[in-house]
């Protein structure tokens, strides 16, 4: 895969990524995050970032190239609709009175509400909105779609290529599935050693959802690198946890912090920031 941004690596971030490991190896699992603070957290998270940003531009340029018909997607861990309002937006304002239809599908029922109620918020008459509160493999949909859109979700999914199978069978005959997921750069260095196992798999990175595509003999488009950034050292500490994806101990945090420093890179501003990429795969329906 071409997309990978390589693992910032000095000697110092990755003895204290070892230290970390030391400290880790053979205790028990950290606990995750919490249903309920989850969406508030990542929603902090990406105050820091300048990645919803840069994946709301990608995403809006491709839906600009499907023409000016009758569109529709299906949002899968569409989470509180954050990013997916300003997708629904750019839709409907682009083509006044083309109809638009917009399907989420998430697990937490107060991320769902609040999906339901930022599209409802464009009082858009030609926008037709529904969400199943259900995880993918549950969720209810017997429909196809123009584009069917992970964004940071299929981490959380038990088999990959399953899920990507389903996913396609999904799209209608010429429509794309589209799935954003981070690679294994410096920052998921550390969720690999801090975040509790989901579902009994560990997490997903975009070399293991490159080889399901493969596994699943679907053809990809070439990957597209968004090289995003985020300011975790004005995090406080459940930014930092939503960071790692763990609640992290008081004992982890100095640690946790020092490895950060170390693989931070100047951003605009001259001042830290944490590369925090994230690769886009995409494949056309047959
Ligand atoms: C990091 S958030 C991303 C939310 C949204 N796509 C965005 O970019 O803002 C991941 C979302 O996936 C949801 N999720 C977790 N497991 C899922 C599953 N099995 N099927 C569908 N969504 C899931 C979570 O509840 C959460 O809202």
């Amino acid at each position: 895969m071409t997309s990978l941004v390589p693992t910032p690596t000095s000697t110092a971030a990755a003895d204290l990524l070892d230290d970390l490991r030391a400290v880790r190896r053979g205790a028990a699992a950290l606990p995750g995050l919490e249903p309920d603070s989850y969406a508030r957290d990542h929603a902090a998270f990406e105050l820091l970032s300048d990645q919803r940003g840069l994946i709301a531009d990608h995403l809006a340029g491709r839906m600009a190239e499907m023409g000016d018909g009758p569109v529709s997607v299906l949002s899968v861990g569409c989470g509180d609709g954050t990013l997916d309002v300003r997708l629904a937006e750019g839709l409907v304002r682009a083509v006044p009175g083309r109809p638009v239809r917009y399907v989420g599908i998430e697990p937490w029922s107060g991320s769902a509400a609040l999906f339901t109620a930022e599209l409802a918020a464009l009082e858009a008459r030609e926008l037709t909105v529904e969400v199943h509160v259900a995880s993918f493999a549950d969720a209810p949909v017997d429909e196809t779609f123009d584009v069917v859109v992970f964004v940071h979700s299929i981490y959380y999914v038990a088999d990959l290529g399953v899920t990507l199978r389903s996913a396609l069978d999904l799209v209608r005959p010429g429509g794309q599935l589209w799935v954003l997921n981070a690679p294994r750069a410096a920052l998921n260095e550390l969720v690999d050693v801090l975040a509790p196992p989901l579902e009994d798999h560990r997490q997903w990175f975009s070399a293991d959802v490159e080889a399901a595509f493969v596994d699943a003999d679907i053809t990809l488009d070439a990957v597209v690198t968004l090289n995003a950034l985020v300011d975790l050292a004005s995090a406080g500490d459940e930014v930092l946890d939503f960071a790692v994806q763990a609640r992290l101990t008081p004992e982890l945090r100095g640690p946790v912090r020092a490895y950060l420093a170390e693989v931070s890179v100047p951003g605009a501003d001259g001042e830290p920031r944490v590369p925090h990429p994230v690769d886009v795969f995409s494949t056309t329906r047959r």
